[in-house]
């Protein structure tokens, strides 16, 4: 949530900021603002309510001069609504220092009363213009940025990462973080600060994730990180490993569609040296020995949203290949129920960004509590995984969009990676079987390639329900949670209201919602693979045809079964039951981008939310 951008070198900033900020929109989209020092040595802001574009083009009509250091920002509102007044960059020592933030000082309104009783004046409503305000007035004591920053930030309570400039160190900008990311760019004769490694990553590959609690200075010469006691720190420099290009929309209408037509990459990618002659090849998770494995008696997976549906997908396969047993919990609810963990529980966190805050949270109490932590992440440098004990990363690329698609594909092959070494480790399954389900793994990419052909299909079925009002989803089996998904996708997309539901738990409630036209997505499991459930998820659709339901059915080939009751069928090709949620999720993240589309809704940025979620 929100996205921070900070340069000194020898460009005009306000470019590499606009660029950073482009690339960072995802993150939060209600106003955006830049601070640049200009030549002369002042300081000059820009900031407008609405997307980033809305400040370009009043910089257009308003340019401001060039200058080396600056500082951008795209804001999701917290404290304060979106804004020109309440976007930042806010100004402190009488307009001589600009600060942006990304994060929530809990304890703000206790601070401003002081700053209040002082005489200082507040011209927003913001917890950061409180930050901008206090650090001026430490400015005034200490006439060093860094000192005044390490004289604030032990004050706040809550997240922050702080970026500032100060008109009279015009070639330097100080940061500080908690809780909140900041990534370093390490240029030459320039560097760079960002939410993310996407901010500075056509300028640089060579980053530096900054650790929990620590002040960064970059001038276009040199980087210092130390701690809030000013203390140095040692940073260890990592090479990015993706091109700006992949972040770009490369022709594509939209970031979504990219994404969404990226999935079998993004499965083949994080599979790719994983599996060495037949056998499951992880060492990211060499720290966790045989023997570790062995003794898990529980496996905790804490994750929120669609990350969290690829815990509820995987939950099915590692308790069938590893006899563990797996719960899946929302981060935020996890940490507030006085969870049962001990040193045989193995807590596996699930998240895209590395950035949830639930999830961050989540994962340091698990540790606090003697857990052992795993993280399945898809950014480097992210805090999630440097907070866990081993990291198994996904190699889907940057997911730009706000709605995870191919993220969660990934999420799922990783879990699925995990699932076949833990039941090696512990004999679950014969070498036989284990070949066999690998195999199954590797063959996804192209089965999704095949799904993605139908996209067509989907996208008519779309267009012409753009009107539709409510859709259910039904699935049961590893079919729950692509309902789920399905759901989320509609709901966030295309604001309309859907719910998914375990095909099993119509009769006990939502059946009274089926009324005569009522759209209803139902995930058939296989006739061949799950012949115990198919004919009752066919039974389902029958009672929910009887009462008038449109029944779209996602079936396997050549299941006709589902013909006679089905208005419409989408196809997938023929899959192990555990695979399927892999081919089922396409058609309905496609159907709910297309009907957005047919409603004229931006797909990549849908309004109220952000890609990253970092408060609480
Ligand atoms: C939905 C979506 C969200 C995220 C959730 C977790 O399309 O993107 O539900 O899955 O906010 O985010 P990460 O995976 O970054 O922790």
């Amino acid at each position: 949530m929100c996205g921070i951008v900070g340069y000194v070198g020898e460009r005009n900033s306000l470019d590499v900021l606009m660029g950073g900020l482009r690339r960072l929109e995802y993150r939060g989209y209600d106003s955006a603002g830049v601070a640049v020092i200009d030549d002369e040595g002042e300081i000059e802001t820009a900031k407008r309510a609405g997307k980033l574009q809305v400040l370009a083009d009043e910089l257009e009509r308003h340019p401001i001069h060039r200058g080396g250091t600056g500082i951008g920002h795209t804001r999701w509102a917290t404290h304060g609504g979106p804004t020109d007044r309440n976007a930042h960059p806010h100004l402190g020592d009488d307009g001589r220092l600009a600060l942006i933030h990304n994060g929530i000082i809990e304890n703000f309104s206790e601070l401003k009363d002081e700053l209040l009783a002082e005489g200082f004046a507040f011209e927003s409503e913001t917890d950061t213009e409180v930050a901008a305000v206090l650090l001026g007035r430490e400015y005034r004591r200490t006439g060093d940025l860094r000192s005044a920053f390490q004289a604030i930030v032990s004050r706040f309570e809550g997240a922050f990462t702080l970026l500032a400039v100060h008109r009279n160190e015009p070639g330097l900008v100080v940061g500080a973080r908690r809780n909140s990311p900041l990534v370093i760019g390490l240029g030459e004769g320039e560097n760079f600060l960002g939410s993310d490694v996407a901010a500075f990553v056509e300028f640089t590959k060579r980053a530096v994730a900054i650790g929990q609690d620590q002040i960064v200075a970059i001038t276009a010469d040199e980087v210092t990180v130390t701690d809030f006691d000013g203390e140095p720190v040692e940073v260890e420099p990592f090479e990015v490993a993706w091109d700006a290009s992949a972040a770009e929309k490369g022709g594509w209408s939209s970031f979504m569609r990219k994404e969404v037509s990226e999935q079998p990459e993004a499965v083949a990618n994080t599979l790719l040296g994983r599996v060495v002659d037949g056998q499951v090849h992880i060492p990211e998770l060499e720290s966790f020995g045989d023997d570790e494995l062995r003794a898990i008696h529980r496996i905790t997976v804490i994750a929120c949203g669609t990350a969290a549906y690829a815990g509820m997908v995987a939950k099915y396969a590692i308790e069938q290949w590893a006899r563990v047993p797996v719960e899946v919990e929302l981060s935020h609810e996890f940490r507030y129920r006085e969870p049962v963990l001990d040193e045989g529980t193995l807590v596996i966190s699930i998240s895209q960004s590395g950035e949830t805050m639930d999830t961050l949270m989540a994962v340091k109490y698990a540790r606090e509590m003697g857990a052992r932590t795993i993280s399945i992440c898809n950014t480097q440098g992210a805090t999630i995984p440097r907070e866990s004990d081993a990291v198994v990363y996904t190699h889907a690329g940057p997911e730009v969009a706000v709605a995870s698609t191919k993220a969660f594909v990934a999420q799922i092959a990783a879990l699925y990676l995990f699932g076949l070494h833990l039941a090696r480790v512990r004999g679950t399954l014969s070498e036989t079987e284990l070949g066999k389900q690998l195999a199954e793994l590797q063959s996804v990419p192209e089965k999704i390639r095949t799904v993605l052909g139908e996209a067509e299909h989907v996208g008519e079925l779309a267009h012409w329900m753009a009107d539709t009002r409510s859709v259910l989803f039904l699935g049961r089996h590893v079919g729950y949670p692509i309902a789920l998904e399905g759901a989320l996708k509609l709901k966030e997309l295309a604001y309309i209201h859907a719910e998914g539901f375990a095909a099993g738990e119509l009769k006990h409630g939502p059946i009274a919602l089926i009324e005569p036209g009522q759209p209803v997505f139902v995930i058939v499991p296989s006739p061949r693979g799950s012949a115990t459930l198919h004919p009752k998820v066919v039974s389902n659709i029958q009672e929910i045809r009887a009462r008038g339901a449109r029944v779209i059915a996602i079936a396997e080939e050549g299941d006709a079964a589902v013909l006679p009751f089905a208005d419409e069928v989408l196809r997938i090709p023929l899959a192990a039951p555990l695979f399927e949620p892999l081919l089922a999720v396409v058609p309905l993240q496609i159907f709910a981008m297309e009907l957005a589309q047919a409603k004229g809704l931006d797909v990549d940025q849908p309004r109220n939310l952000a890609k990253s979620v970092t408060v609480e």
